[in-house]
């Protein structure tokens, strides 16, 4: 059972807990717990074992394919986080005898997870436990575990047996050789293992504290190796309300890491790196070692923390939920890698990146910390030779990102999934082939970063290659339909993956008519101000020759326009004449996707059902070129035919619902978005956290309530918040400077912390004013 008011006083509002256990629904904590650094994130399973819990480790970037037939995947790493704990004879299982008391938590604002149990065991023999654990902040390699056993009725004999266990799959799939195991001095264990296909070695350490009353004590293990695992058996006597505490800390390197030169790479090296360093955080200890991790993440809040004073506390919590994800999920020390859309948590779609990255979780770094936007940003650079040859495989020019990319860039979207009702067969996923908005998606995200930092650098080195070979391949894309006499994009899926095989899907035409028109700017622009650069581009993409196609193309893109009977944007050219379904049943369902139960993929396709915002997402992402009046109409339309399917859906309804003044309809969105991995429902979140919802719940607080847009000329502000909040103050980072936003309904102030700009230009409903310190503006009545 979930509990969120566990933290009082400072820590209100800072815990997720669980008061109960049950251990047949454990993926919901072990996923919303989780604990991570972007290095690497581990599930939260319980230290003792139990059938249905699903333990995790992986490692950002270390992609493996078990087979030619399968997509690459993060490897489920050696787990380091079981223990198996024997008292007096007895096996500690709260699958049986008797549990007391029973709480488990996570600190969002320090990383730990604490979990305390009074048990009783079957031979009534009772024990307090407390269990602790965290991820390092500070030194990406590390986790530590520490666990406290207290005999409370006699004295007892408590075996503790903890190691570094490689037998770990995905889901059956086993991705490492048998590897090299080894104990250093009865003290240090060893496992070094290498992915089947990619040849990464994981270089696994652990080693182990033991203290007796809070006295260091030294036990002699037995030690042993097993087939892919290693581990030690520590035995002491413990008399009755002393503590027996073992802290465990290991370590994990791979020669993937960000330091290794592959060139000069040589495993003796890591192997003895990865010694040295288990050896000195040994010395250090659990506690200083949390101490130094905390500090990381204390900065960390100190710079990103929204605080909202709502009458529903879940708000403050539910955006704190999603800071802390975001920032554990993504691989911010190592430009290669992106982020997975279940971070580091499951193993949810492999670890593969989307447009998650770039449309939802992008911004919240863009707007806090934008040197990370520039690192997911390079990510895409870094694979765009994958997406030239899948362009140039597809018979296209230019760069076509996949649906789903991994190391490579190259397509790692599988080919089948779920059961199709009607056959009893697979269906196939037309994603990695047709959903093609991912390659304007990226571009978008460029630009953004570009307008808000004006980081010329970057568009030197990588934005502007991606933003013209993104603009190639949409010039090559389209098709010239000589009944419009205007450009068409047939056959694709958009954002609402319940219609395939579309023409004209408005977001993708859109979106691809605006990557043109962006980057024939952009061209203008480094022709003129960036010569070199323009000239080293030209020669390597043949600029001058495609320009031509893009200005061939640009003016005569179908764009769907607004109908003039009704104002509706068509989501594609067949959406508004297919039959309307009563879809009340599905949306009210806790469960998603349940319409695939009664209906095949085929039968929904033939309906105005839409699983998630498509035209909705068109309206938030180019606002400016839709009056309030059409999103209103275009928001109530698609509204009743989304059933939300997809976690990447509500929050975007609750911006475009707070931006033309639904506020009441948008924070109804906005609950629901914050509830799809804080909420009730105990399966929600097994295969992983759900990534781009948490940047949409920040993004529909910054972007929708607080109504915040960062152009490249000025800060723009135009709130609407929902009735239930009392007050928010939002940090935002904008050219070198921090600045609080803090906002109430009748109040807005803007205060520039840190004024290394003399004055920044802010616009307040449509009117400019200068930052120097502080703006403070007022407005008395309802709203402002
Ligand atoms: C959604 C996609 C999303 C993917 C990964 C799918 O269910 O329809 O829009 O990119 O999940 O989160």
């Amino acid at each position: 059972m979930l509990s969120y008011n566990l933290g009082s006083g400072e820590n209100r509002n800072w815990v997720i807990a669980e008061t109960e256990f049950n251990s047949s629904l454990l993926g919901k904590c072990e996923t919303i717990m989780a604990l991570g650094n972007g290095y690497m994130g581990v599930r939260s399973s319980t230290e003792e074992s139990y059938v249905k819990q699903t333990r995790n480790l992986f490692v950002a970037g270390t992609f493996n394919r078990f087979d030619q037939t399968e997509p690459s995947e993060l490897p489920n790493t050696a787990d380091v986080t079981a223990l198996e704990i024997n008292l007096n004879g007895e096996q500690f299982s709260l699958d049986k005898g008797t549990i007391h008391r029973y709480y488990r938590y996570l600190h969002l604002k320090t990383g730990e997870l604490v979990r305390v149990v009074d048990w009783e065991s079957p031979k009534k023999e009772r024990f307090e436990l407390t269990f602790r654990r965290f991820i390092s902040l500070k030194n990406l390699h590390l986790i530590g575990m520490r666990v406290d056993i207290k005999p409370l009725s006699e004295k007892a004999n408590i075996q503790v047996t903890s190691g570094i266990n490689g037998q770990m799959t995905n889901s059956g799939a086993q991705h490492f050789h048998e590897g090299e195991k080894r104990i250093f001095d009865k003290k240090f264990l060893q496992l070094i293992q290498t992915t089947t296909e990619t040849n990464i070695d994981f270089v696994i350490n652990a080693t182990h504290r033991l203290k007796m009353n809070h006295e260091e004590i030294d036990l002699s293990p037995q030690m042993s190796l097993g087939r892919r695992r290693v581990d030690l058996q520590y035995s002491a006597t413990v008399a009755k309300d002393k503590t027996y505490t073992v802290e465990k800390l290991s370590t994990v390197h791979t020669s993937r890491d960000s330091q290794i030169d592959s060139r000069s790479y040589d495993l003796e090296e890591l192997r003895k790196l990865s010694l040295d360093g288990i050896q000195k955080a040994r010395a250090v200890g659990y506690e200083q070692l949390f101490e130094e991790s905390k500090s990381e993440w204390l900065k960390y809040w100190n710079q990103v923390d929204i605080q909202i004073n709502s009458e529903n506390e879940i708000d403050q919590l539910a955006v704190r939920f999603a800071s802390y994800h975001l920032l554990i999920m993504t691989p911010h020390h190592d430009s290669r890698f992106g982020i997975g859309a279940k971070g580091l948590t499951g193993e949810g779609y492999k670890g593969h990146s989307f447009w998650d990255s770039e449309i939802f979780i992008l911004p919240y770094f863009l707007y806090t910390k934008p040197e990370i936007a520039r690192s997911l940003l390079e990510y895409r650079y870094h694979t765009i030779d994958g997406a030239r040859k899948k362009a140039k495989d597809n018979g296209y020019d230019g760069a076509m990102y996949p649906w789903e990319s991994a190391f490579t860039g190259e397509e790692e979207t599988p080919l089948w999934a779920a059961v199709n009702i009607l056959t009893g067969k697979a269906t196939k996923v037309w994603s990695g082939i047709i959903e093609q908005h991912i390659t304007a998606d990226i571009a978008f995200a460029v630009w953004n970063y570009y307008t808000a930092t004006q980081d010329v650098d970057f568009m030197n080195k990588y934005g502007s290659e991606i933003l013209f070979e993104t603009a190639t391949f949409w010039a090559s894309r389209v098709e010239w339909d000589d009944g419009k006499e205007q450009y068409i994009i047939t056959d694709v899926v958009g954002p609402d993956e319940y219609k395939e095989h579309v023409d004209n899907n408005a977001f993708t035409n859109y979106l691809a008519h605006w990557t043109i028109q962006t980057a024939i700017r952009h061209y203008d622009e480094c022709k003129t101000n960036r010569k070199n650069v323009f000239e080293r581009l030209n020669d390597k993409l043949s600029l001058e020759e495609k320009y031509k196609k893009w200005k061939q193309a640009v003016d005569h893109i179908y764009l769907p326009v607004p109908r003039e009977s009704d104002n509706l944007i068509p989501q594609d050219d067949t959406y508004l004449s297919k039959p309307i379904i009563d879809i009340t049943k599905y949306k009210t369902d806790s469960a998603v996707q349940t319409i695939l139960q009664d209906f095949s993929r085929e039968q929904v396709i033939d309906m105005q059902v839409s699983k998630q915002a498509d035209v909705v997402m068109l309206l938030y992402l180019l606002g400016d070129r839709f009056s309030d009046y059409v999103k209103k109409v275009n928001l109530d339309y698609y509204e009743s035919r989304t059933i939300h399917d997809s976690s990447l859906s509500m929050a975007v309804h609750s911006i475009v619902a707070a931006n033309v003044g639904d506020v009441k309809d948008a924070y109804e969105y906005f609950t629901k978005a914050s509830l799809i991995d804080l909420g009730e429902n105990m399966e929600s979140s097994d295969a992983g956290v759900h990534a781009a919802s948490l940047g949409g719940i920040w993004k529909a607080v910054v972007f929708g309530f607080a109504g915040i847009k960062l152009t490249s000329e000025v800060l723009m502000i135009k709130p609407n918040l929902p009735e239930q909040w009392n007050s928010i103050t939002i940090p935002i980072y904008w050219r070198g400077d921090r600045l609080t936003v803090e906002l109430t309904l009748n109040s807005i102030m803007i205060r520039n912390e840190t004024g290394n700009n003399p004055s920044l230009p802010i616009e307040f409903n449509g009117t400019r004013f200068s930052l120097q310190d502080v703006i403070e503006l007022r407005k008395v009545g309802k709203g402002i």
